[in-house]
């Protein structure tokens, strides 16, 4: 799997050019799940233009209620006609707006009791991994995330430290097989071999075209989830192409 952050860009007519110039490349590949997450007001409009296409939709956030007096937050059910994907507990979300483990997790139960399929991201920050933390963080906030969830069906996990995001300097794909490998073997522990044999773990934190190739070689890995280089057609579609030639 290959998805797009947007992230904060992008306004309605932009997103829509924007896919409008990758649509036609990425419906062409059909080894990968091609994922693209346009910010909130341009979900209606983007999944028009992928409608009938193999390319799939995602939120970059959701909050937990159903509905209610929350003003400005978007609610699952909103979501769950739009479209099938959604980022929770990205990093940006637990710096700027406060996001706790316990939150992740009440989001991610909230998803899934309406089907959506969440795609969790976990990762230290650079102190962390400085103080050799790195496996404690990642294992913690993966326990967190999950408390009492009982089904993992559909769950994808983004493993993304926060030192790698946005910053140019990503991981090596040795580190960030090493840790996804980690993940996997923990889910295992929560749940059983089966479910962490067949979850879908993505590596995120400054994946460019000429990097992929490193991440995608790796054993644990099985895509990537894409920031600043999402927003460029050419250098998306290469990416899923250069995934789809490996997974081949
Ligand atoms: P960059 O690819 O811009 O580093 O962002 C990664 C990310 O946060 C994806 O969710």
């Amino acid at each position: 799997m290959i998805a797009g952050n947007w992230k904060m860009n992008t306004t309605v007519s932009e997103a829509t050019e924007l896919v409008k110039a990758m649509r036609a490349g990425l419906d062409q590949i059909d080894n990968v799940d091609k994922v693209i997450c346009p910010p909130f007001i341009s979900l209606a409009s983007v999944g028009e233009l992928i409608k009938g296409s193999s390319i799939k939709l995602g939120a970059q956030n959701v909050y937990f209620a159903e509905k209610g007096a929350y003003t400005g937050e978007i609610s699952p059910l909103m979501l769950a006609d739009q479209c099938e994907f959604v980022i929770i507990g990205h990093s940006e979300r637990r710096q700027y707006f406060n996001e706790t483990g316990e939150i992740v997790n009440k989001k991610i139960v909230a998803a899934l009791k309406v089907g959506l399929k969440p795609i969790l991201c976990i990762g230290e920050r650079l102190e962390e991994n400085e103080a050799g933390r790195t496996e404690e963080v990642v294992s913690e906030q993966l326990r967190s995330s999950l408390a009492e969830i009982a089904y993992l069906n559909s769950l994808v996990i983004a493993y993304e430290p926060v030192w790698a995001i946005g910053t140019g300097r990503s991981a090596t794909g040795k580190q960030a097989n090493e840790i996804i490998g980690l993940i996997r073997r923990n889910t295992a522990k929560l749940y059983d071999k089966e479910i962490a044999r067949n979850m879908r773990i993505l590596y995120g934190g400054s994946v460019t075209a000429d990097n992929t190739a490193e991440f995608i070689n790796q054993p644990e890995i099985d895509g990537a989830l894409v920031g600043g280089a999402s927003l460029k057609a050419t250098e998306f579609l290469s990416i899923v192409r250069q995934t789809s030639e490996i997974k081949k």
